[in-house]
């Protein structure tokens, strides 16, 4: 069968951006059979044996309860399940001295969704024929809000600024507020903080700059906190959620043990709410219940706070940190590389500038020496201008043991040196 596709199934039946790359990944663990690979790709979070039982002991207290009946052999509300909804709006509004009401939260399967109802309820064609931009402030950022826009060309991201501190061979990410539009051709804006890849954590004032330049044109703007406090806590800098106004704070359960389960939560203003409610009814009706009703009970416990800040953040943190010091130890110092500041999430990203080759090229070496990672040029959606930049960069996921890591990057600084050094010798 070949059926003919319309422009949409044609787009959507592409693999994009990183998913892209897994395919060449998955071909090269299979073709290689036999061969030992540290494979630092993949953003899958690795099962922490705390954060199992967490679970665990959850779905016990729910097959003893005679909730359970209600929760997986009913259909439910659109919004999410009710007791997930209500844990939250309390454990929010005490903690963060909110007032939310079960109007401001949607329950959705898996945040990814989320980013697809609203890159398409508020980016793309209107009524009148006029383009809403989806604006990415800062490039890099997730490669799936590359693969969430029915509009392709809606989606727009603009380069940042790069503070470098060229002694520490580390550097940084701002957002470029002299080139940042936001007008009334803007539909939202999507940004993830602490950001996938990079591990950069925008500014409170940042983030409520963006708010601001956006809030006279009513353009929601989406944090993407798949990352943030108060759960999964994989920020290793300080920083506040920032809530209210066109903001819609966009969580996921995906980094705190629940990938499996697809639980995504928008929080945010009722109208915004609503807009995204009735895309997922038609879409979905609703996302799955079991993992919310165990969800629930993990946040009114408060256990999944205090997981989230004693077991998840200091088990990342602490593979950044053997990351970082590896490099240190065995990078040359007289090659430009530099490390972006690890201010959370489970990724290193590591700018190597004026590479001779493209990051693909240095993916490809970096196979031959039984490593693993990304190359950076697939983090760029939306950034449609020449910047080379774009190749120089490589995602490199903290999802392995201390000792995978530390080989890694050792033979990564191997690699690096010798692909500089052919460059200068064939000057
Ligand atoms: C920044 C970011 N946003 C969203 C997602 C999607 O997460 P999920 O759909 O599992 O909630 C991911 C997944 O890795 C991510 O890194």
């Amino acid at each position: 069968m070949n059926p003919a596709l319309t422009k949409i199934g044609a787009q959507m039946s592409n693999l994009t951006g990183v998913r892209a790359i897994m395919k060449d990944i998955i071909e090269t663990l299979r073709a290689g059979a036999g061969q030992q690979f540290i494979n630092l790709s993949a953003g899958n979070p690795l099962i922490l044996p705390e954060v199992e039982q967490l679970w665990r002991d959850c779905t016990a207290e729910l097959l003893a309860s005679s909730e359970y009946g209600e929760v997986v052999c009913r259909y439910g509300s659109s919004q999410g399940y009710a007791p997930l909804i209500e844990a939250i709006a309390d454990d929010f509004n005490k903690r963060y001295g909110l007032n939310l009401s079960d109007r401001n939260i949607l329950v959705t399967p898996g945040s990814q969704s989320l980013y697809f109802y609203a890159a398409n309820a508020f980016g793309g064609y209107t009524n009148s024929g006029e383009l809403k931009q989806i604006v990415l402030p800062l490039s890099p950022d997730y490669t799936g809000y590359g693969g969430v826009c029915l509009f392709p060309e809606a989606l727009i991201a603009y380069k940042p600024t790069l503070d470098i501190d060229a002694t520490a061979h580390r550097f940084k990410y701002r957002p470029d507020f002299s080139q940042l539009s936001i007008t009334e051709s803007t539909g939202c804006v999507i940004l993830s903080r602490p950001s996938n890849p990079t591990g950069n954590v925008l500014s409170d004032e940042e983030v409520k700059k963006i708010a601001a330049l956006a809030a006279p044109y009513d353009v929601p703007v989406l944090v993407d906190s798949a990352y943030a406090p108060p759960f999964p806590a994989l920020n290793f800098t300080e920083m506040m959620p920032v809530f209210g106004g066109n903001i819609i704070h966009c969580m996921s359960l995906s980094k705190v043990g629940l990938p499996g389960e697809r639980i995504g939560i928008a929080i945010g203003d009722e109208n915004l709410i609503h807009v995204l409610e009735c895309f997922q009814t038609n879409l979905c009706i609703h996302p799955s219940r079991y993992g919310q009703a165990i969800a629930a009970r993990a946040i009114n416990s408060g256990a999944l706070v205090e997981i989230s800040k004693t077991v998840i953040r200091s088990f990342y943190q602490n593979k950044f940190t053997i990351l970082e010091s590896t490099l240190d130890a065995t990078m040359p110092k007289d090659l430009p590389w530099f490390l972006h500041r690890g201010e959370g999430a489970i990724f290193a990203w590591l700018w190597l500038q004026d590479l001779p080759i493209t990051d693909w090229e240095f993916y490809q070496q970096l196979k031959q020496v039984g490593v693993i990672v990304v190359p950076g040029s697939t983090f760029f959606p939306g950034l449609q201008e020449e910047w080379q930049h774009k190749q120089q960069c490589l995602r490199i996921s903290l999802t392995g043991t201390d000792e995978e890591i530390a080989t890694a990057m050792q033979r990564l600084a191997k690699v690096a040196e010798e692909v500089y050094q052919r460059a200068s010798v064939s000057v």
